[in-house]
C-alpha cells in the first residue's frame, strides 16, 4: 500500500466457519452462552491509535468466534472516542450482524467535568448509558456494568439504576465491576429484591493477580452469577513481549499506560520461566496464560486485549491445548506462588 493508495478496506464478508471452533461457556445461570474469549477495547481503539488496524482486529475476532466486545464510557483516549469509533466500524462492517454480537459498556471512573460525571449516582450512570448509546450508534447495550464500587453512593441508589436501566430495554443485562466479595454479596442481595438478576461480575485475574481466589470465585458460583477476567495477560506480561526487552510500540513503552516499567523488571523471572513451561506444552506463552483462566469452570469468559490481528490469533488459539497435567499445575503453582 502507498501514501496515495485510493483502495478501500474489501467490504466485510464474516467467515463462514466462525462458530466452529470457539468454545461458548454459559454464563452464571443465565441462558447467555459467552465465547471463551471476549475482546476488550480499553487499548487500541482510542482517536490516537491506528483505525486501520483495529478494524482488522474487529473483524479478526469476528471471524475467530468472538461475539463479545467489551467497552467503557471512558476508553480512548480521549474518553469516549473507543466507543464512537466503534459504533463507526460497527456501521462499515457489523450492522448486519447486530444479533449475533454481545456488546458491553461500563460507568463508574471519571468521565466529564462535574459532580455528575464519575462515581455510581443514578443520575451519572443513567446519563453516561445515553451518551455511550449515541457514541455506539446503538439502540440499547447488551450489557452495562458498574465499572468500580463507589463508597460514597448508597449501593440501593446504583444498584436500582441498573435495575432501571433493564426496565426501560436500554441494557439486556447488567453486571457490577471491580466489586470486592462483600460488596459483591451486598449488591446481589439489592438485585434480588428488586428482581434484575446480576448477569456478571467482571474482575482482574491472572496469573500475576489471584485476588479473585480469596472469596469472589466462591461468592459468584454460589449465586449463579458469570465471571469475566480481564487483563487475563497482565497487559502483555504473560507473553513474549518483553522476554528480550521493551519493544517500540508497545504498552510499557508507552509512558501513559498503566503498565509500568518497573513491572516488567520485577516479574521478568517469572516471565522467563512461564515461558519454558509454555515451549514444552508446545504453546505460546499467552495461551499457556489464558488456558490456565479457562481451566476453572466457573470463568465463563476471558477477556483480552490484541494491538494486532497476530495477537489476537495467537491468543485464541489457546483452545486447541486447554489441559493440564498435575506436574503441569504444580510446576506453574511454584512459579508464581
Ligand atoms: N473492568 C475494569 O476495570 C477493566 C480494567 C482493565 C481492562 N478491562 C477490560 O479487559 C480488556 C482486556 O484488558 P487488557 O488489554 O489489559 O488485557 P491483556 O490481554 O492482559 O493485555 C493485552 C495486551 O497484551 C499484549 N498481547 C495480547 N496478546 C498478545 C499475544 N498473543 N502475544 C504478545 N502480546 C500480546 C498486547 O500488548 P501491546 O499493546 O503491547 O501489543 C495487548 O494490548 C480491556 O480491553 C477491557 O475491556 C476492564
Amino acid at each position: 500500500m502507498q501514501i496515495n493508495d485510493h483502495a478501500p478496506f474489501d467490504a466485510y464478508v464474516p467467515c463462514a466457519k466462525r462458530y466452529d471452533s470457539m468454545p461458548f461457556r454459559k454464563c452464571g445461570n443465565s441462558g447467555i452462552l459467552l465465547p471463551a474469549f471476549s475482546l476488550g477495547l480499553w487499548h487500541n481503539f482510542g482517536d490516537f491509535d491506528n483505525l486501520g488496524q483495529a478494524r482488522k482486529v474487529l473483524r479478526t475476532a469476528f471471524d475467530l468466534g468472538i461475539t463479545h466486545f467489551d467497552l467503557a464510557n471512558n476508553y480512548g483516549p480521549p474518553y469516549g472516542s473507543a466507543e464512537e469509533n466503534f459504533g463507526s466500524i460497527l456501521d462499515k462492517d457489523f450492522r448486519p450482524y447486530r444479533d449475533e454480537l454481545f456488546i458491553s459498556s461500563k460507568a463508574g471512573y471519571d468521565m466529564w467535568p462535574g459532580p455528575y460525571g464519575n462515581g455510581g449516582s443514578r443520575k451519572y450512570l443513567m446519563s453516561s448509558l445515553e451518551q455511550s448509546l449515541k457514541r455506539m450508534r446503538l439502540d440499547y447495550v447488551d450489557l452495562f456494568y458498574h465499572h468500580r464500587p463507589d463508597p460514597d453512593t448508597p449501593i440501593e441508589e446504583t444498584i436500582g439504576a441498573l435495575d432501571s436501566m433493564v426496565k426501560q430495554g436500554k441494557a439486556l443485562y447488567v453486571g457490577i465491576s471491580n466489586y470486592n466479595a462483600e460488596q459483591t454479596k451486598q449488591a446481589l442481595k439489592i438485585f434480588k429484591e428488586l428482581g434484575t438478576p446480576c448477569l456478571i461480575h467482571q474482575a482482574r485475574y491472572s496469573m500475576l493477580d489471584r485476588w479473585v481466589e480469596d472469596g469472589l470465585l466462591d461468592v459468584v458460583d454460589d449465586k449463579g452469577v458469570g465471571l469475566i477476567t480481564f487483563s487475563p495477560l497482565a497487559q502483555g506480561l504473560l507473553t513474549n513481549r518483553y522476554l528480550n526487552g521493551v519493544p517500540k510500540g508497545s504498552r510499557a513503552a508507552n509512558e501513559n499506560s498503566y503498565l509500568a516499567l518497573d513491572s516488567v523488571e520485577a516479574q521478568l523471572p517469572k516471565i522467563q520461566q512461564l515461558a519454558q513451561l509454555a515451549t514444552q506444552r508446545e504453546q505460546s506463552l499467552a495461551q499457556m496464560a489464558l488456558a490456565w483462566l479457562l481451566k476453572d469452570n466457573r470463568v465463563s469468559s476471558v477477556l483480552i486485549g490484541a494491538s494486532s490481528p497476530e495477537q489476537l490469533k495467537d491468543s485464541v488459539g489457546a483452545i486447541n491445548n486447554l489441559a493440564f497435567s498435575a506436574e503441569e499445575q504444580q510446576a506453574i503453582e511454584k512459579i508464581i506462588g
